[in-house]
C-alpha cells in the first residue's frame, strides 16, 4: 500500500515543434494539497487534462492511485474529481439541481448528498442562492457551485485549474479552509495557480513548472533551504530559480488578482 495518490512519470505534450509539458515526473502523496504554480502558458492545464483524461499524453504516463488513466480510464476516474478553469454549467439549472445531477450520476445516497449539500452551501454562503438559476450566477459564484459539485461526492482526489480566478477575497479564504479540512481528512487536492501568493499560503508543497518543464518541487521549507534564504518569500525564490520576463509579469499579475471581484 503506498500514499502515492497522483503520478506523473516522464509526461510529455508535444504540440507541432513545440513541448507544452515536456518531460514531468513527480508524486503528489496522500491527504496532501499540492499547488502547481507556474507563469500563464507554462503548461498547468495541459498536465492537468493529461491526468485526468482528457488530453492524451504524448508521452509518458498518468497514474491515479495506481491505475493508468490511459489504460484504464473507467477505473482511474472512479477517484477523481475536476474543477476547469472556465466551469461550463448548465445555465437552466439551479445551484441545488446541479448538485443534485451530479449526486445522481455518483449515484450518491440520499442522506450523504443532503448532509455533503448543507456543508457545502453553506460553507461557501451558497444557501441563499441555491434555489436560483445558475445563469443568474457572478463568474465566482458559478466557480464555487462548481467547486461544491465536484465535492458533493466525496472524491480522493480532486483536481482544481486556477480555482481562485474570479473569487473574492473572502471566497478564496473559505476555499483554502474548506481544501485544508479535506485534505486533513484525508482527501489530495492538485490545485494549478499562476498566483504566488496563493500557492504559499494554501498549498504543503508546491511544484513550480515554466516553459514545460518542472523548476523545483518541495515545502516552503525545502525551497527556501534550496536558496539558502530562511526568510525568502516564495516570490523571491522563484525569482531566483526563473528571473525570466514571464515570471515577473506573474508577480504583477498577483497584486492585480488579488482582489478579484465577485458576486
Ligand atoms: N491545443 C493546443 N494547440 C497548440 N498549443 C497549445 C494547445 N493547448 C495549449 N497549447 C500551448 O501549450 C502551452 C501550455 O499551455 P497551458 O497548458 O494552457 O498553460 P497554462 O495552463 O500553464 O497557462 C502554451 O504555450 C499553449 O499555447
Ligand atoms: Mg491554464
Amino acid at each position: 500500500m503506498t500514499d502515492t495518490t497522483v503520478t506523473l512519470t516522464n509526461l510529455t505534450k508535444v504540440y507541432g515543434d513545440s513541448k507544452a509539458v515536456d518531460n514531468v515526473s513527480f508524486n503528489v502523496k496522500k491527504g496532501e494539497l499540492f499547488g502547481f504554480l507556474g507563469p500563464n502558458g507554462a503548461g498547468k492545464t495541459t498536465t492537468i487534462k493529461m491526468l485526468i483524461g482528457l488530453l492524451e499524453p504524448t508521452s509518458g504516463e498518468a497514474n491515479i492511485l495506481g491505475v493508468n488513466m490511459w489504460e484504464n480510464p473507467l477505473e482511474a476516474k472512479k477517484y477523481i474529481s475536476y474543477v476547469p478553469d472556465q466551469p461550463n454549467l448548465y445555465p437552466k439549472l439551479t445551484g441545488r439541481e446541479y448538485l443534485e445531477f451530479v449526486a445522481s450520476v455518483f449515484k450518491m445516497d440520499e442522506e450523504k448528498f443532503k448532509r455533503n449539500t448543507e456543508e457545502l452551501l453553506t460553507l461557501f454562503s451558497l444557501n441563499d442562492r441555491a434555489d436560483e438559476l445558475i445563469e443568474s450566477y457572478s463568474h465566482g459564484m458559478k466557480q464555487k457551485i462548481a467547486i461544491c459539485g465536484a465535492l458533493v461526492h466525496e472524491p480522493d482526489i480532486l483536481f482544481l485549474d486556477e480555482p481562485t480566478v474570479g473569487l473574492d477575497p473572502k471566497s478564496a479564504r473559505d476555499l483554502k479552509n474548506i481544501l485544508r479540512a479535506k485534505c486533513d481528512a484525508g482527501m489530495t487536492a492538485f490545485m494549478s495557480t499562476h498566483i504566488l501568493e496563493i500557492a504559499e499560503q494554501m498549498c504543503d508543497r508546491i511544484g513550480i513548472i515554466a516553459d514545460g518543464k518542472m523548476i523545483t518541487l518541495g515545502t516552503m521549507d525545502e525551497l527556501r533551504a534550496l536558496e539558502g534564504e530562511s526568510e525568502g518569500s516564495l516570490e523571491d525564490i522563484f525569482l531566483q530559480l526563473t528571473g525570466g520576463e514571464a515570471e515577473k509579469a506573474l508577480i504583477h499579475e498577483m497584486s492585480d488578482e488579488d482582489h478579484g471581484e465577485d458576486q
